[in-house]
């Protein structure tokens, strides 16, 4: 067995316990389209520029879409001792047109070649991940427009602390995706830029184009520091930091339909395809999607801080350890891409019962805020009705009933400037109405902030 990669330098072939410890073929073969895209880019922008024959780019062409073939028929013979996509691609090229194949690598090196790989290929999964993010907002968009109605009790530390529309409540998680999807949007920026024209390290002696390569492969700009362009994985940390709040959003999502679906709750239903029984309680319905988005978010915490960690003590320029890059990132999208597109389904099937909101909200008194503004409306400072209330409050718990439950005569011995306009104020549906204010929860902000939402997303 010879030193299959490599040069007349080494005297003896790799170890086979090294051969797989710095192999990356079984899990970077996954950049293989980017890898022929750039390739194909770099061998016209050769030939442009008169390094490479009309004969020799024609059979890396035809070479390059007999790869292709291959690979997408699943022929293509992946070879662990040519230790990654990069060289299991060319040494096919070269076995399939001789010499042309030899002389893609002109002016070029993998340093420069990983780097914009990844950079092709993530630019794609970022406009997955948009259009997906952007399905699961109009789902959302969609179940908050049925439910603008519909009163929940909203909570402040899990307490019941004022009523708020349902629809109200997914709309603050759409503003969330909407943050998600403009973070996406603007990693992208940075990620659309060309590192190939770097080579290994000092950039190269031949008369490359990088501009023309730049265009032809969609990216907005080429990388202007050859040592930064090959040697920094700021944009896949970037994207993962992006990733990272979005799966938090969509945690802390998991986490409400977790505790609304519970029996103590009781405020919705999951669809039964999204459920899982026990094989032991037959009662049993669990929300095993949204227990396992919640759990997945902690790898995808995980893969940031690995990435993050991965960069910290790395001297300019390349080094392997960047190889280390492509697990966690290859991961990250591959968890929010599922995620997304299951929430995506999941949301529009929801069951709302809103009398279980309605009776939760009304046990809470959470219309407290309301008798006390309703005083202050009176002439009350704020901080005396907010003492007022609590008396009151502090009666009818000691009673076991609603404020409103309370007479007019009763409530007038805390406050005399209390009259009997005071018990529309205190209805849940008074309270909720009352909210009108930009960005609050009266059902008419939230079918403006809907019909808002819509058109942001057709747009
Ligand atoms: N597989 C390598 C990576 O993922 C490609 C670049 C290797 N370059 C090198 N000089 N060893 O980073």
């Amino acid at each position: 067995k010879k030193a299959e990669a490599w040069s007349a330098l080494f005297s003896e072939p790799m170890s086979e316990l090294v051969q797989r410890y710095t192999a990356s073929v079984d899990f970077d073969r996954r950049l293989w389209d980017a890898d022929i895209r750039g390739s194909l880019a770099h061998a016209e922008m050769l030939q442009a520029v008169g390094l490479l024959s009309a004969e020799d780019g024609a059979a890396i062409q035809r070479g390059m879409a007999q790869i292709r073939a291959e690979i997408e028929a699943g022929q293509f013979e992946w070879k662990l001792v040519l230790e990654d996509v990069h060289l299991n691609i060319e040494a096919r090229l070269t076995q399939l047109v001789g010499d042309a194949g030899k002389r893609l690598h002109t002016g070029r090196s993998r340093n420069d070649q990983v780097a914009t790989d990844v950079r092709l290929w993530l630019r794609g999964e970022i406009d997955e991940l948009l259009a997906l993010l952007a399905a699961l907002q109009a789902a959302l968009v969609d179940v908050a427009e049925r439910n603008a109605e519909v009163i929940l009790p909203g909570f402040t530390h899990l307490q019941v602390a004022q009523p708020v529309s349902f629809g109200h409540h997914l709309l603050a998680y759409v503003e969330m995706f909407a943050r998600d999807a403009e973070r996406l949007v603007d990693v992208r920026r940075r990620v659309n830029r060309l590192p190939l024209g770097a080579a290994a390290l000092a950039g190269t002696s031949y008369p490359l184009d990088r501009e023309r390569v730049a265009r032809s492969l969609g990216f907005d700009g080429v990388c202007q520091n050859s040592l930064d362009a090959v040697s920094d994985r700021d944009f896949a940390i970037e994207f993962t930091a992006a990733a990272t709040l979005c799966m938090v959003h969509i945690s802390r999502l998991s986490e409400e339909l977790i505790l609304w679906m519970s029996q103590s709750f009781g405020f919705i239903d999951l669809a039964d395809r999204f459920c899982t029984g026990s094989s032991i309680m037959p009662q049993k319905k669990n929300p095993d999607v949204p227990e396992l988005a919640r759990g997945k978010t902690g790898r995808v915490v995980g893969h940031l801080m690995g990435l993050v960690t991965l960069m910290k003590g790395q001297p300019l320029a390349y080094n392997k350890d960047n190889q280390e890059d492509k697990e966690p990132l290859f991961d990250t999208v591959d968890t929010l891409r599922d995620t997304l597109r299951i929430f995506a389904e999941m949301v529009g099937g929801i069951t709302v019962k809103p009398e279980a909101m309605e009776r939760a909200a009304k046990k809470g008194y959470a219309t407290a805020t309301d008798l006390a503004d309703y005083l202050v409306k009176k002439g009350l400072p704020f901080r005396d009705a907010h003492e007022v209330v609590a008396h009151a409050v502090k009666t009818a718990i000691g009673r076991g009933i609603d404020l409103s439950e309370l007479t007019l005569a009763e409530l007038q011995a805390f406050d005399a400037r209390i009259e009997a306009d005071v018990f529309e104020v205190m209805t849940l549906r008074g309270s909720l109405e009352a909210r009108k204010v930009l960005g609050g929860t009266a059902p008419l902000q939230v079918r403006a902030q809907v019909a808002r939402h819509r058109t942001r997303l057709a747009g």
